[in-house]
């Protein structure tokens, strides 16, 4: 780990202590069941997962995973690295798991019955949350110098790692090397993903995926047939789309794809087989999803037409609605005369109501999104009826909720029998919620054709 300025320390305590302490008061009730039914909060039941914390900061969002895994029904045990104790205890984990926390490799009572070899044994899943850059280079090299490791290498289950770190950890060629070596390996990855770093004034990719595409992935590994979108083809449309202007400029839009690429995410940890068709954007190619890279509106109309069939198509990038009617094969230049090139615009085709109103292969489930500054919910009824939309995401793209860019995004969820208001979530928690709510309308649709 760096060193921390003792200002930054102290920081980063009042912060964990503002996180943690909600859960800090061992309070083990499960968090509200909100919509989800009764076979979702047992998922889990009957599931040993061992779950190794590593010493990051995101080791908070592993508090919550705890509690979530523990509400679906799976036991959970805990081995905590060194670094992971310089930020949480063995006691704080253990009233979590309710069981005891493993921290040593040679640890007297554990150890005669060769305790490595049986933590790996007994469970049915290892998740290594958070990652960090060190396990990670560790872990590809077959180290075993410590438990977590020793675990790891004695491993004949599944292991899942949710990877946090640094985004210039992150992006270093050895730990891109010790990805390739841990994937050849068949370890299985859930993010990171983009966004704001526990570091003030650091940003980009790193952040532990969300607790809720943890254990979405979880779901998928330990339960595939369960999982809500297994079978399924969902094709999702994601970032902006450039117009080219002349051969270096061009039309574009302010879309991140973050919301776009977290609902690939989610639909692949649902079991979904997914096609991802995404306007030029900052974001890695999602694990496990087939990634279609498009720059202009009528390449990515092209790359969804040629994806189909589909059972269910999101629609979620900022495609431009106009583009320059003639693109100059040549850089437009000054002349000096001061005159500025005539632009002259045409509408570009619109991909959600091509697909909405598909003759042939229209997906069992369309969803578009709205993205206004006004009238956002008049707004966006209309367009459900007039793309041929069965659902319409709506969101309030006004510069001071810092939604288009940012890591939330506030839902009101537009169907057929009226609108839901979903609170201000991050947009991996968008992304679940919808895949969890694709699931169920599926699931309505062939029990009511059966
Ligand atoms: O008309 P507007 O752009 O506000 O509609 C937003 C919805 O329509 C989004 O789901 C977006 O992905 C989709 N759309 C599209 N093709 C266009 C314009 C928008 O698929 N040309």
């Amino acid at each position: 780990m760096a060193k921390r300025s003792p200002e930054t320390k102290r920081n980063l305590a009042v912060e964990i202590a503002a996180i943690v302490d909600p859960i800090g008061g061992i309070d083990l009730d499960p968090p509200p069941r909100g919509d989800r039914n009764a076979s979702e909060i047992t998922m889990l039941r009957g599931n040993d997962i061992l779950l190794i914390i590593a010493g990051g900061i995101a080791f908070y969002k592993s508090l919550d995973l705890i509690r979530r895994l523990r509400e679906r029904g799976a036991a959970v045990r805990a081995i905590l690295t060194r670094a992971a104790m310089e930020f949480v205890t063995p006691l704080a984990v253990g009233a979590l798991t309710g069981n005891k926390v493993f921290t040593e490799l040679f640890d007297r009572q554990d150890e005669h019955d060769i305790g490595h070899i049986r933590l790996a044994r007994e469970a049915d899943l290892i998740v290594v949350a958070p990652a960090t850059g060190d396990i990670l280079a560790r872990m590809a090299h077959g180290r075993a110098d410590d438990l977590a490791t020793a675990v790891l290498l004695a491993a004949d289950k599944p292991v899942l790692v949710a990877p946090a770190m640094n985004p210039l950890m992150w992006r270093h060629p050895a730990t891109q090397r010790n990805l390739a070596t841990l994937r050849g390996d068949g370890i299985r990855f859930v993010g990171p993903n983009a966004g704001e770093m526990a570091e003030s004034g650091e940003a980009g990719l790193g952040r532990m995926a969300e607790p809720l595409e943890i254990v979405a992935a979880i779901e998928a590994l330990l339960r595939p047939s369960a999982a809500v979108l297994a079978g399924c083809h969902v094709i999702v449309t994601s970032g902006p789309t450039h117009e080219p202007i002349d051969p270096v400029r061009y039309l574009a839009n302010r879309s991140s794809g973050k919301q776009g690429h977290a609902i690939a995410i989610a639909a692949a940890a649902a079991g979904a087989r997914v096609s991802l068709v995404t306007g030029p954007v900052i974001l890695p190619d999602p694990f496990g999803v087939a990634t279609i890279h498009v720059e202009t509106a009528r390449e990515m109309l092209e790359a969804v037409e040629a994806a189909l069939p589909a059972d269910v198509a999101v629609m979620a990038a900022a495609v431009a609605d106009w583009r320059v009617a003639k693109a100059s094969s040549g850089k437009l230049k000054k002349d000096g005369s001061g005159q500025v090139p005539p632009l002259a615009l045409v509408e570009n085709p619109d991909i959600l109501a091509t697909i909405g109103r598909h003759h042939t292969l229209r997906p069992a489930l369309v969803v578009g999104f709205a993205a206004e500054t006004a009238d956002l919910l008049a707004n966006a009824r209309a367009k459900r009826l007039a793309k041929g939309a069965d659902w319409i995401l709506a969101n309030d793209v006004s510069p001071e909720g810092g939604i288009m860019g940012g890591d939330e995004n506030a839902i009101h969820l537009i169907t057929g029998e009226g609108v839901e208001d979903w609170p201000r979530l991050p947009k991996g928690e968008v992304a679940e919620r919808l895949v969890a709510r694709i699931g169920e309308a599926l699931r309505a649709r062939r029990e009511a054709a059966e």
